[in-house]
């Protein structure tokens, strides 16, 4: 496809993406935070399950949450569902364009798995539809009822997952399926589950009938998963800015380890204003483990020095102009890429001296670069550079 309608088309999805993700996240969270603090009012009802005042945009907004309402007094209602939808809409269309159509140095990394374009786009579509089968049979099945032990089952194959597609995909491409899986399910769990459940108690309500609290509970399980699963999709979402992550070798656990952090922070949030006692010691552990986390991605991947003599710039200049030129120049020869990526040019000797610390990250401490190592930089190469780099990159 066009490369230039695909740069397009990626700025406007993404942008789209971002803003009804904001709408749905933001939503989400507001429900939670006046769930969490629904005070029983003075004058409720027997339907009532709470108030809050809040304040904002210059007025008070008094909202009471009813469990039923009279039906000639219905009124006309706000759904919140296309914010949801729309997300993964746009979610998958996003994929498609930087990762199916964007050519294969986003998919394929040869030195993890020597796969085609179509083989490697095949087990990420294999694994979004089948993670989301998954999911489904075990929540519907009459498993659910043994909940923590199918958490625990779900979080195994969520490791197993992590750890299958990095050994097979490119880094990248690994985190994001698993992400891009988590948000599937999680939009699922709206259309399917909650958005159904909430249009039966209407349904019944309007025929006077008092709604039965086990309908909800369904709908209940599948907001908790998705309460727990937003703040790791969101990393996933911005975790190709961050090399230091999905470019090392052990990148799976990094994830999984990230996501408990997230999983961590989320279950501070939604308990300590109730009161929950273990919340304090849920967000220390999930310090602990971000500062630890922080620790293993500082750590060189490449081992020491290559020799004792001295790197030369000749050196250097050979490897990038073998390895990083074919995309990294104001005229790349890729067959993909007509533009320099991000605007990083290695034709010149500034251009190169300009960049040493994004180089030294991006190609020594992970092997972020190449892209999908397209153009077959070996160990030794990169060790090569970070040499040069730890002896003050000298020009001669
Ligand atoms: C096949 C094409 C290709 C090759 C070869 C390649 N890169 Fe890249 N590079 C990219 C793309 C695409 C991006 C933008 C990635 C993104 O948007 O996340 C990029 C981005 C970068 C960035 C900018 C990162 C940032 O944070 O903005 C640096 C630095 C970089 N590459 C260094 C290198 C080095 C060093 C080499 C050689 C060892 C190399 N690249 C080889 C395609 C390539």
């Amino acid at each position: 496809m066009n490369s230039a309608i695909l740069e397009w088309a990626n700025l406007f999805v993404r942008w789209f993406h971002i803003i009804v993700g904001i709408g749905w996240i933001g939503t989400s969270f507001f429900f939670i935070y006046l769930d969490a603090h629904l005070t029983a009012a003075v004058s409720a009802g027997k339907h009532s399950a709470g108030k809050i005042w809040l304040i904002h945009s210059g007025g008070y907004y008094e909202v009471e949450k009813l469990k039923y309402v009279p039906p000639a007094k219905l009124p006309e209602l706000h759904w919140y569902k296309w914010e949801a939808y729309l997300t993964g809409l746009s979610g998958i269309t996003l994929l498609f364009i930087v990762y199916y159509f964007g050519g294969s140095g986003y998919m394929v990394d040869r030195s993890v798995a020597d796969l085609s374009q179509p083989e490697a786009v095949g087990i990420g579509i294999i694994t979004l539809a089948g993670g989301f089968a998954v999911y489904e049979a075990i929540w519907r099945s009459p498993l659910n009822r043994l909940e923590g032990l199918m958490n625990l089952v779900c979080f195994g194959l969520l490791v197993a997952i992590a750890w299958g597609l990095t050994h097979v995909l490119s880094g990248r491409a690994a985190y994001m399926h698993v992400g891009a899986m988590m948000g599937i399910i999680m939009v699922a769990n709206v259309l399917f589950v909650i958005q159904p459940g909430q249009r039966r108690m209407v349904r019944a309500n309007a025929a006077g009938q008092v709604p039965d609290p086990t309908w909800g509970n369904a709908a209940k399980q599948r907001s908790v998963h998705n309460n727990y699963m937003t703040l790791p999709v969101v990393f996933v979402m911005i975790s190709n800015h961050y090399p230091n992550t999905y470019g090392r070798q052990w990148n799976w656990a990094i994830l999984i380890a990230l996501f408990l952090v997230g999983a961590g922070v989320r279950y501070f949030l939604n308990t300590f204003d109730r009161g929950g006692k273990a919340a304090p010691y849920v967000l220390a552990g999930a310090v602990v483990g971000a500062l630890a986390l922080a620790l293993v991605m500082s750590m060189p991947m490449s081992g020491g020095a290559t020799s004792d003599q001295q790197v030369s710039f000749s050196q250097v200049d050979a490897v990038i102009a073998h390895r990083c030129v074919q995309c990294h120049s104001a005229r790349p020869t890729d067959d993909m890429f007509r533009e320099a990526p991000n605007g990083v040019r290695f034709d010149t000797k500034e251009e190169i001296t300009g960049l040493l610390a994004k180089i030294k990250l991006m190609a020594v401490e992970t092997n972020a670069m190449p892209l999908g190592n397209k153009t077959g930089m070996t160990e030794k190469e990169r060790a090569l550079l970070g040499d040069w780099i730890a002896e003050g990159a000298p020009l001669d």
